[in-house]
């Protein structure tokens, strides 16, 4: 049985103390399903230290350990910080900063190297769907991010791009589909015994309104949620779907 796990990315919002208060009501809200949030770097080690259930983690790592890569944050010092887990291959990561399938999958293997969770994410853009290039698109990302990897402490997020900050989400049977694709790329991969016990996310305009059907799909085990997750009361909602 997998626990569905639903993370908050903020990307680069919310201030320390806001993100403070924010933490401490989501503290209090009842849920038995994993819930993160991944805040900007510099809010990381106050919101673990303040971090009960909540599990807290980053948004990004260098594939390597050490160096000299002025502005980079390796995994050794996130887990010296005792971050729960960490994004990688974010659509925005892939587009502004050159992010290759081959860099996500060192990222993923330097932070299960530290036991920290990695959280990869995959997905189409705009005119891949449209051209419906979604599927082999998909499988090249899964066959190179996902390559060598204890996978099971993994999570994958599949994020259609074209439905981030859209407010176009995925229909959840598309979404519904793409992850059960992947879980038989994994399955082809590793074994379908191991597949079945990887938590594939859903992302892309999560919302209050939506989760309750993405998260009735049998191969959707939680949701990764960029705007929703900057307001308590909406994330408080739809982590209790
Ligand atoms: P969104 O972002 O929920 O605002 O669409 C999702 C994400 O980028 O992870």
């Amino acid at each position: 049985m997998r626990k569905a796990i639903i993370i908050g990315n903020w990307k680069m919002n919310m201030g320390l103390r806001e993100g403070l208060t924010f933490l401490g009501a989501l503290e209090n809200v009842d849920t038995d399903i994993e819930v993160g949030l991944a805040p900007q770097f510099v809010s990381l080690q106050v919101m673990i230290n303040n971090a009960d259930k909540v599990l807290i983690g980053a948004q990004n790592t260098h594939e390597a350990a050490a160096g000299a890569f002025t502005g980079e944050i390796s995994s050794v010092l996130l887990k010296e910080i005792y971050a729960d887990f960490c994004i990688v291959g974010h659509s925005e990561r892939r587009e502004y900063y050159n992010e290759t399938d081959f860099k996500v999958n060192l990222k993923a293997k330097q932070l299960l190297e530290h036991d920290i969770m990695p959280i990869i994410c995959v997905g189409e853009t705009l005119a891949q769907f449209e051209n419906n290039e979604t599927n082999e698109v998909i499988k090249k990302q899964v066959n190179e991010s996902c390559k060598d990897l204890n996978i099971e402490n993994c999570v994958i997020a599949y994020e259609p791009v074209w439905a981030i900050g859209t407010g176009k989400t995925a229909t959840s049977q598309i979404a519904q589909d793409v992850c059960l694709m992947i879980r038989n790329i994994l399955s082809e991969m590793y074994s379908s015994d191991i597949a079945n016990k990887v938590r594939i996310q859903y992302g892309g305009s999560v919302n209050a309104d939506n989760i309750a059907e993405l998260m009735a799909c049998p191969d959707i085990d939680g949701a990764l949620v960029g705007g929703a997750s900057l307001d308590i009361d909406k994330f408080s909602k739809l982590i209790t779907y």
